[in-house]
């Protein structure tokens, strides 16, 4: 059932594997990296006791000084303040700290950022080790080599790109998540299928049930799939100068709707879903996908219990916060658009009136 998808970035390429129960192998993958002998394992509260301790005491059974550092969960401590700590923690190990230590981050997107950059800033640079518990993290924020934190200015707006030296994503681990943290995955699965792979978006469709109960195998595949969909956006444009933004179809109107409810009303997948209806109807107005294949989509994550009408919102609203996003240049607004399914384009003018569109779709 373990599938592993290399991630082809040159001397960084690095494996991401996928299975069931593999959260054990960690301290063999940790030990057959050169020179390991000290981890620090990096788990948020909710699941520093659970699974942070699994990585430990895997690492800790494969012959590797392991120190667990727990930092509060959520969005709210992905901070400078709470970097800092990490980094007293970090240098709190031993006196003697050296290149040989290893960081291991066990969680979710959060725990991956954060984690990833003290990777990236502990003397200049120690490998680090991704352990994603979360749908969001295993589909997204675990492939790409971004990392950092959160500025009071804005989101994600300190950070490196920083690649791991490999990831391991146990499927087990989805089954303790909450339901409103599975969706915000399923989003991004969707939006994957929908900007590269048309039969991943029938593989979807078909498994919605098992999809939702976290059935073990299916969970495998749809993860494997989508981080190859991930893996190989990415490798194509590391540093995001042209089609990795690919990846933000969906996100133009969903960041507009996530800012207008307010940070953290919505889930970010409900969010996301909501821009994919957006972005499907613009398209379908302009004529680059039939409406049989916008129809195609909306089922797909009303199945997945993903939101697909958010009635009252204003459009002018909608576009004015849609051109302060900070991808939006020099005023024009760009959206990522299918012109079928498994298929998207880049466009740069959308016009207020395209918004008012996609905004209807919503009522
Ligand atoms: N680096 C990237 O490329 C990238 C891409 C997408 C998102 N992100 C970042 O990821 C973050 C969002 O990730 P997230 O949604 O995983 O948030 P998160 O890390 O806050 O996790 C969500 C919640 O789920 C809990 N959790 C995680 N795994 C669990 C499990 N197996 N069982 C029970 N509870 C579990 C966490 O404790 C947390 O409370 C954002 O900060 C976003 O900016 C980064
Ligand atoms: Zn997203």
């Amino acid at each position: 059932m373990e599938q592993t998808i290399r991630v082809e970035l040159g001397d960084r390429s690095y494996d991401v594997r996928v299975g069931s129960g593999i959260l054990d192998s960690v301290g063999p993958a940790a030990a057959a990296l050169p020179t390991v002998r000290q981890a620090a394992v990096i788990a948020d509260s909710n699941i520093a006791s659970s699974y942070g301790k699994q990585t430990a005491d895997s690492l800790t059974a494969a012959g590797i000084d392991a120190t667990l550092i727990e930092f509060p969960t959520g969005e709210a401590n992905k901070t400078v303040a709470v970097f800092s700590d990490m980094l007293d923690a970090v240098f709190a190990i031993s006196p003697a700290i050296d290149r040989d230590l290893l960081i291991v981050a066990c969680g979710g997107g959060v725990t991956g950022d954060i984690s990833g950059y003290v990777a990236a800033s502990t003397l200049r640079g120690v490998r680090w080790l991704q352990c994603p518990t979360s749908l969001l993290a295993d589909v997204d924020a675990s492939v790409g080599g971004k990392t950092g934190i959160n500025h009071a200015t804005g989101k994600n707006l300190i950070g490196a790109f920083y690649q791991p030296s490999g990831v391991l994503i146990d499927v087990e681990t989805l089954k303790t998540l909450a339901p409103r943290e599975l969706q915000s995955g399923l989003g991004e699965c969707v939006k994957h299928a929908v900007i590269r792979d048309a039969s991943l978006l029938d593989f979807i469709a078909e498994n919605t049930t098992e999809i939702l109960a976290c059935q073990s195998d299916v969970m495998c595949d749809l993860v494997a799939r989508n981080v190859a969909i991930k893996a190989d956006v990415v490798a194509g444009d590391e540093r995001e100068t042209g089609t990795r933004a690919h990846l933000n179809y969906g996100h133009t109107v969903g960041h507009a709707i996530e800012t207008i409810a307010g940070y953290g009303t919505l889930s970010h997948g409900a969010a996301v879903s909501l821009g994919i209806i957006a972005a499907n109807a613009i398209a379908v107005d302009s004529r680059l996908i039939s409406p049989v294949d916008a129809d195609r989509v909306r089922q797909a994550l009303e199945a997945l219990k993903l939101p697909v009408t958010y009635p009252g919102l204003n459009p002018d609203e909608v576009w004015e916060v849609m051109q302060r996003d900070k991808k939006a240049r020099g005023g024009h607004v760009r959206m990522v658009l299918p012109t079928e399914i498994g298929r998207v384009e880049i466009f740069d003018n959308t016009t207020p009136q395209q918004v008012a569109r996609g905004v209807a779709a919503l009522g």
